[in-house]
């Protein structure tokens, strides 16, 4: 039977940042004890569906998790330990803010089984902070990784790039820092800054009130960011991600691995394996209504789709071409039920080995770090 890893969405923030298109939201008082009950309840819902699985990771996203009571995060974690069951030492993430009185709860986090925690900075520079709408100043960030590095034994951080007006020895500056500060850190995330729809930044970007830096000028930052990182010997082994050989994030990767998770919470999706077929989940978005409908039906699944071998294929070229290892061919059939190469558009497989963004062998295909920078363009191209 397929192992198993679990997502929990909390989707609550103390305020809404201009760029961010998460299911997150903010409330005048966060309905701590519902949502708890309801978390509960759709987890032992899946539970009951799935059967005993073999558990590898749990991760709390948001919103903000550490808005979250730490007895909700134990009795998540509890609930999931009985109901699965956890390979030992599984990694337990969550998702922290970094403000003060959620530093003041990691301790708590930590007791009630984190062990893994991974801190939104997103910058260091002050302005910068006010302008993406943070909560928080870059001293407390740094106050925030220091606690952090205390308390969890595995730490990662994400910072955000290209952002309006940067430039590359602005962010190489910063990176540094940000890299001599937390040594500890064995995981980072560093993101580029993407205008989403429907954001408060999409609509500031259409009048003109902030500019991004030109597509030549991103693509030096993102070479730029892999060799700081490298430095520091963390190793790119996604687009975003970095980490010290050993420390990738075991519950990312499950995504990119195209195993199977389990999606708990308003808003979450999942990719579920059962009798060979792999089912598509999502639950319903909005906070309240999902909650609802959990305390009525048990879950607030949406109407679910069976995928068919070719929306496989899609996905799994889509996820697994993010990664520095690629996609292991013999894996892409079992899982997909269709050949690697019968998944992708010859002619354009072909320029892409050529001009390098591609490479191949009878047991591998994987975008090279040239591929990487262009992935999105390659991926429209190549994937049918
Ligand atoms: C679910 S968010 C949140 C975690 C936490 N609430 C926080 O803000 O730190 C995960 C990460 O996505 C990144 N992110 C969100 N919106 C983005 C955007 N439009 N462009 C680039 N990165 C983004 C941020 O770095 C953020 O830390
Ligand atoms: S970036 Fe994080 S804190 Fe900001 S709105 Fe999104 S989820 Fe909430």
């Amino acid at each position: 039977m397929e192992s198993l890893a679990i997502y929990i969405h909390w989707p609550f923030c103390l305020a809404k940042c201009p760029y961010c298109d998460f299911n997150s939201h903010v409330r005048a008082a966060i309905p701590q004890a519902r949502f708890r009950a309801a978390l509960r309840a759709e987890l032992a819902w899946e539970a009951a569906r799935l059967g005993r699985r073999r558990l590898t990771s749990i991760f709390f996203g948001g919103g903000t998790p550490s808005l979250m009571e730490p007895e909700t995060v134990g009795a998540l974690i509890n609930d999931a330990e009985k109901l699965f069951d956890p390979v030992p030492a599984m990694e337990i993430t969550l998702e922290a803010n970094p403000t003060s009185v959620e530093a003041g709860r990691f301790a708590a986090f930590r007791a009630a089984g984190v062990n893994r925690v991974s801190i939104g900075i997103q910058s260091l520079d002050d302005v910068d902070l006010q302008n993406l709408g943070r909560q928080h100043s870059a001293a407390q960030a740094i106050a925030a990784l220091e606690t952090g590095r205390k308390i969890f034994p595995r730490l990662s951080f994400d910072l955000i790039y290209a952002r309006p007006g940067q430039t590359l020895a602005g962010w190489q500056a910063e990176l540094r820092r940000a890299l001599a500060l937390a040594l500890a850190a064995d995981h980072l995330s560093l993101y580029q800054l993407t205008i989403e729809p429907g954001t408060a930044y999409e609509g500031m970007h259409r009048r003109g009130e902030i500019s991004l830096p030109d597509p030549d000028t991103a693509a030096e930052l993102y070479l730029a960011t892999a060799e700081e990182a490298q430095k520091f010997g963390l190793l790119p082994y996604e687009v975003s991600n970095y980490a010290v050989p050993g420390a990738e994030s075991r519950h990312n990767l499950a995504y990119w691995r195209y195993q199977d998770y389990a999606g708990i919470g308003p808003g979450a999706h999942g990719r579920i394996t059962r009798n060979g077929q792999i089912t598509a989940t999502r639950r319903h978005r909005a906070p309240e209504s999902w909650a609802e409908r959990v305390e009525r039906d048990g879950h607030g699944s949406t109407p679910e789709e069976i995928l068919g071998h070719e929306d496989r294929a899609r996905e799994m070229l889509l996820m697994g071409l993010r990664l520095t290892e690629g996609i292991n061919a013999q894996r892409f059939l079992a899982r997909t039920g269709v050949q690697l190469m019968e998944a992708i558009e010859p002619e354009i497989f072909h320029q892409a080995l050529q001009a390098g963004y591609l490479e191949h062998n009878s047991a591998t295909l994987r975008a090279t770090p040239e591929g990487r920078l262009r992935l999105d363009a390659l991926l429209r191209a190549l994937v049918l």
